[in-house]
């Protein structure tokens, strides 16, 4: 008998490709993992059978406050009162942008729009506007709309061989990097020197210490040969430090996109960066446009999100329990001898499977820890709901699953 969860699985796969619109989403490993979330409330959800998580997946990375975080929910609804989208700009649209420029070192403008692909690939349009150049370097995911390149990350943590639908003159266009890999970049800055418009960088997520000399190294070579750095922020906005990466390392870009965390799960994406560069999308520039920019409702959220973090110490929180939680699961492997370790910067901490790992460990392991009502993902998230209480639950459900592993 198939549960409820598998059931709308089933639905769904007959009339939706991944049976979801986000591949990363489709569930791997039903019945344990679950197939529909129907609820989330602070740091839990609950699938259609009733099941409870503590969830560390937090709708892969944008909610940073926690579920139905009642500062943001209010203020959603006090929007929805007076309307949704208008065929003029809101001052929410005014004060949001005044508030990204006030806490983002790179943005002495901002825009908005929905998605974090979306908003990456209106950087690139404005980095060939700003250059008169075409040639893209990207490191890392940059959103399905940006994997072009021969061998770029086609979804986070996968790559393709090959970049399907794209046509190869477009494609000869993007070159994939890998994170730190300065040889590689050396190169394509002597092959195509005063060719390359921009470099846009996502953290490896394992290794992102090593941004510590890469950032600077990045900022350096495309300074020296005046293409733009552009700053995928998406992920380590709103999580490592406010304003992410620039602020944690130290290193401004020319222009960052932050996504994932800035409306706690509220569609909103904003692109930003130095004026004369911004100034490429005016009016007779780069044409970036989209009628859903300035809806009202994420612009409401996001000004409370932003709020909640200025007033409250959000990131400490993050820092402190990811960290608790993360060291306490890599003791719980270590006595288990397990060879699998969460590695990284503690907001950002992803899984690492050593080489050696048995083949089906990633599978049993995350179908343990589903079935210990933890729900894990590749790289899993603390927000500011998850509490000391929670955190220790989590650890004892852990420390259950990996008994029975
Ligand atoms: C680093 C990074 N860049 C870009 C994206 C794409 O953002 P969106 O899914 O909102 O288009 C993601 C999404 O996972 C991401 O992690």
């Amino acid at each position: 008998m198939p549960t409820v969860s598998e059931a709308w699985t089933a639905r769904a796969r007959a009339v939706m490709p991944w049976g979801s619109s986000t591949c990363s989403k489709s569930p791997r490993f039903p019945p344990d993992e679950p197939g529909v979330i129907v609820k989330g409330k602070g740091c839990r959800v609950w699938d259609a059978d009733g099941r409870e998580f503590i969830d560390f997946r937090n709708a892969l990375g944008p909610i940073t406050l926690g579920y139905c975080f009642p500062a943001v929910n209010a203020a959603i609804r006090a929007q929805l009162r007076n309307g949704i989208v208008f065929g003029h700009p809101a001052p929410l649209e005014c004060e949001v942008a005044e508030m990204i420029c006030e806490a983002v070192p790179c943005a002495e403008q901002a825009r908005f729009l929905k998605t974090g692909g979306e908003a990456n690939a209106a950087c690139i349009r404005i980095a060939r506007a700003v250059t008169g150049r075409e040639h893209v370097i990207h490191i890392g995911y940059n959103g399905w709309l940006n994997g072009l390149a021969p061998g770029a990350r086609a979804l986070p943590g996968r790559r393709a061989a090959a970049a399907a639908g794209v046509p190869v003159a477009l494609s000869a266009l993007h070159h994939a990097v890998n994170w730190n890999d300065t040889e590689t970049m050396d190169r394509f800055f002597s092959e195509h020197t005063g060719n390359i418009a921009a470099v846009i960088v996502a953290a490896d997520y394992p290794d992102m210490a090593q941004g510590k000399t890469f950032y600077p190294y990045l900022r350096e070579i495309t300074t020296r040969d005046g293409a733009v750095l552009i700053f995928d922020e998406i992920v380590t906005g709103f999580r490592i430090a406010l304003a992410g990466a620039q602020e944690y390392f130290g290193v401004t870009p020319d222009m960052a996109v932050f996504a994932k965390g800035v409306a706690n799960g509220m569609p909103l994406a904003v692109y930003a960066g130095k004026r004369e560069i911004m100034a490429a999308c005016e009016p007779g520039g780069a044409v970036i446009s989209s009628t859903y920019g300035g809806e009202t409702l994420s612009l409401a959220a996001a000004k409370a999100t932003i709020g909640v973090y200025r007033t409250r110490k959000v990131v400490d929180h993050i820092w402190t329990q990811s960290m608790r939680v993360w060291t306490g699961l890599n003791t719980l492997l270590d006595a288990r001898g397990l060879p699998v370790r969460l590695k990284g910067l503690w907001p950002c901490a992803a899984f690492v499977f050593a080489p050696g790992a048995p083949a089906d460990l990633e599978e049993r392991f995350f179908r343990a820890a589903y079935r210990n009502g933890v729900s894990l993902y590749g790289v899993s998230y603390v927000t500011f709901s998850h509490r000391r209480r929670d955190i220790d639950e989590a650890l004892e459900r852990m420390d259950r699953a990996l008994r029975r592993l």
